[in-house]
């Protein structure tokens, strides 16, 4: 059991690389699965839980991973089962594109049900409505989902949420169906896309993706590629947040300043100056910033994966924000946390109030899920005194190395085991 302890009132200077994108890359690992010749050769894969986790579920079905620096060589031509039954299944929500992979490459498999952050209701029912318009048959018992199908043809489908999960796994059982399938409200973003051409690399035929019609001719076979996953869209808003909040001036190196977008316009909103370039942006202040109202949509809109550390920086900004989460009902949890360490918030359903405060002060707080991890580190990097975060585990499932990151940047965090 560990815990960081941060030190807070630092400025942050200096550059910092964000890494490969978490959720596309753990959709483009078990979509290598579907590789039945050649070996695929991922590169900037993020080293995170959730990828050591993804790692283990595909070494669990034969898959030959070997990892190279942040690149990774999957070799899955010969796999030895369609069957993954293991406890780091339910570690994680990605595990789930192990049904789309397989039920494409093999039209059969069974696997214990994914876990994931708890933030609300995380229902599949539009991944089974898409599985079984491909022709599947879905049988879901005591926590082991078994799909099956004598042959996956092409459909039409229309998602009646837009849900990146369900787009992604259509998407991968739909590449290796007979003919065409038609994926309407399709889910735009960035790690979509990028799936979407992993796949096209491998020999698929998708069109489409990053709109909300995706067209997928289905073909016979997929075989390895070279690919690089896309940088981090969530890592990348969450140092721009901390550098807003901490004052001084950070520049994120490899970033795609296109899918930063929403979260550039509201922190110019607050009056944060953020200069893009090509491949980085930069992120300066003075430390005046006013409150603003955000509501979270699916991309392009402001990505809920950024919420958490958005209403952190809000709870010390000038006047009142209005914070309107739209995707997750569960996602305000932090919230009692931030209190500890002094903002003022009320929470009404999806809806939280936010008074900007002058500043907050060190508390010991809990991660309740990953990015209201990062939140509470961003709270402790810009709080006087000392804040104690618990329950990091959830942290470093999808941010990598986040202490020695912020410290490169003068922020002041440490590691420690409980007991030290
Ligand atoms: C992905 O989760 C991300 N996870 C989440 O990131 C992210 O918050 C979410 O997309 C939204 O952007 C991964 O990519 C591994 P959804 P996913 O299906 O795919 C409803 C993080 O912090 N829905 O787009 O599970 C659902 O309840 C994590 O990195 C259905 O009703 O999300 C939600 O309200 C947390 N039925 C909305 O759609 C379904 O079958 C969006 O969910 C599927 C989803």
């Amino acid at each position: 059991m560990e815990r960081l302890v941060v030190t807070g009132g630092n400025p942050l200077r200096g550059a910092v690389d964000i890494t490969g994108a978490k959720n596309a890359a753990v959709a483009i690992l078990p979509a290598a699965l579907m590789a039945s010749k050649n070996v695929c050769v991922i590169d900037n894969v993020p080293d995170i839980e959730d990828i050591s986790c993804m790692e283990t579920i595909m070494k669990s079905i034969g898959a030959k991973v070997e990892r190279k620096g942040n690149a990774f060589h999957v070799d899955s031509t010969e796999l030895t089962t369609t069957e993954a039954l293991i406890e780091e299944m339910r570690k994680m929500r990605g595990s789930y594109y192990l049904i789309g992979a397989l039920l494409g490459r093999f039209k059969k498999v069974k696997v214990e049900l994914p876990g994931g952050c708890h933030i609300g209701v995380r229902p599949i029912d539009q991944h089974i409505k898409g599985f079984e318009a491909l022709g599947a048959k879905v049988d879901i018992k005591h926590g082991i989902a078994e799909v099956t199908a004598d042959r996956l043809i092409g459909a039409n489908i229309y998602l009646d949420v837009v849900s990146v999960g369900a787009t992604i796994n259509v998407m991968l059982a739909a590449a290796l169906a007979e003919g065409e399938t038609t994926l309407e409200n399709a889910a735009k973003e960035p790690h979509v896309v990028d799936v979407a051409n992993f796949l096209n690399s491998m020999g698929a035929k998708i069109k489409g993706a990053g709109t909300d019609v995706i067209k997928i001719l289905g073909v016979k076979e997929l075989s390895g590629c070279d690919y690089s996953v896309i940088p981090d869209q969530i890592e990348a808003g969450t140092f721009m947040i901390a550098a807003a909040a901490c004052g001084g001036e950070v520049t994120l190196n490899n970033v795609i300043p296109k899918h930063l977008e929403s979260i550039t316009a509201k922190l110019i909103e607050m009056g944060v100056e953020v200069e893009e370039n090509d491949d980085s942006v930069t992120v300066r202040t003075n430390g005046n910033l006013k409150g603003v109202n955000v509501k979270t949509l699916p991309y392009p809109g402001f990505p809920t994966d950024v919420q958490q550390p958005m209403t952190t920086l809000l709870s010390v900004a000038k006047g009142r924000s209005v914070v309107h989460e739209s995707i997750w009902e569960s996602r305000f949890k932090f919230i009692d946390e931030l209190k500890k360490m002094g903002a003022n918030i009320k929470v009404e359903g999806r809806v939280a109030i936010v008074d900007g405060v002058e500043r907050l002060t060190g508390a010991t707080v809990v991660a309740n899920d990953l990015r209201a991890g990062a939140a509470m580190i961003i709270a402790g990097l810009m709080a006087e005194g000392e804040t104690i975060v618990t329950d990091i585990g959830h942290i470093d499932r999808g941010y990598p190395n986040i202490e020695n990151k912020f410290n490169k940047l003068g922020g002041n965090i440490r590691r420690i085991s409980v007991g030290e």
